[in-house]
């Protein structure tokens, strides 16, 4: 048997198993209400073991590995092995910031964008051609070596990437210029820095916002 279906037998006893049965197919209806062909256009990206994929017929697309993904996770690699780097001490002044999170470390490979995450990156660019890819969060670089990546491929657009954090910037400034120097890294935070450095002239076409999230 399904291992996740023998723990969901055991853990949720049966009363209960059945109003989740009753929220999944009352949500089931509702979104299959919304999901219809004439309100919304979308396709899915294909992930294995997908309620929304089972429910909600629709095209699958897959996406292709991005231009240089070989380069992106061997340095991403190599940040990593460089062990555990210290968080930005900024994070020891926010309120209800939880405390064993407070004078830690982390590594790469802890706040990283995944590869199969990265490549969409680079997938969405390709298809959407920004100007410009605003990220709050660039951490050791791993996101942006993606995001231009796929500015590469296009030979067109910038990313703007904000990180408080000295130590990790510098390298993730490294790792950045390894794929490309459509960049502009800015050690500080987004929201003390995005108006001098965007100016009010200009739009942002893609905004990823991953700074605070491991809170
Ligand atoms: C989860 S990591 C980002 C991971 C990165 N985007 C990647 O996928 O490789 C979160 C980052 O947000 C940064 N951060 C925290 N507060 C911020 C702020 N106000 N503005 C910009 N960056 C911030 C942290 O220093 C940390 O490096």
């Amino acid at each position: 048997m399904n291992i996740f279906k023998s723990l969901f037998q055991t853990i949720i006893p049966a009363k209960k198993r059945d109003s989740w049965r009753q929220i999944k197919n009352k949500y089931t209806k509702q979104l299959q209400k919304v999901i219809s062909p004439e309100s919304l256009d979308i396709n899915w990206i294909k992930k294995e073991n997908s309620w929304l994929l089972d429910n909600f017929n629709r095209p699958i697309i897959s996406i292709p590995k991005a231009l240089m993904s070989e380069k992106i996770e061997k340095l991403a690699e190599e940040a990593n092995q460089l062990g555990p780097e210290p968080l930005w001490e900024g994070y020891e002044n926010l309120q209800n910031y939880p405390r064993e999170v407070k004078e830690t470390s982390r590594t790469a490979n802890q706040v990283r964008t995944n590869q199969k995450v990265g490549n969409f990156y680079a997938y969405l660019i390709q298809k959407r051609k920004p100007a410009i890819v605003v990220e709050f969060g660039t951490a050791f670089g791993v996101s942006g070596m993606y995001w231009l990546s796929g500015l590469e491929s296009n030979n067109f657009g910038e990313l703007l990437t904000f990180d408080p954090n000295q130590i990790w910037a510098e390298i993730a400034r490294k790792n950045l210029s390894g794929i490309s120097n459509r960049f502009q890294l800015v050690n500080g935070t987004f929201e003390d820095n995005i108006d001098a450095y965007l100016g009010s002239d200009r739009q942002i076409d893609i905004a990823f916002i991953d700074a605070i999230q491991s809170a």
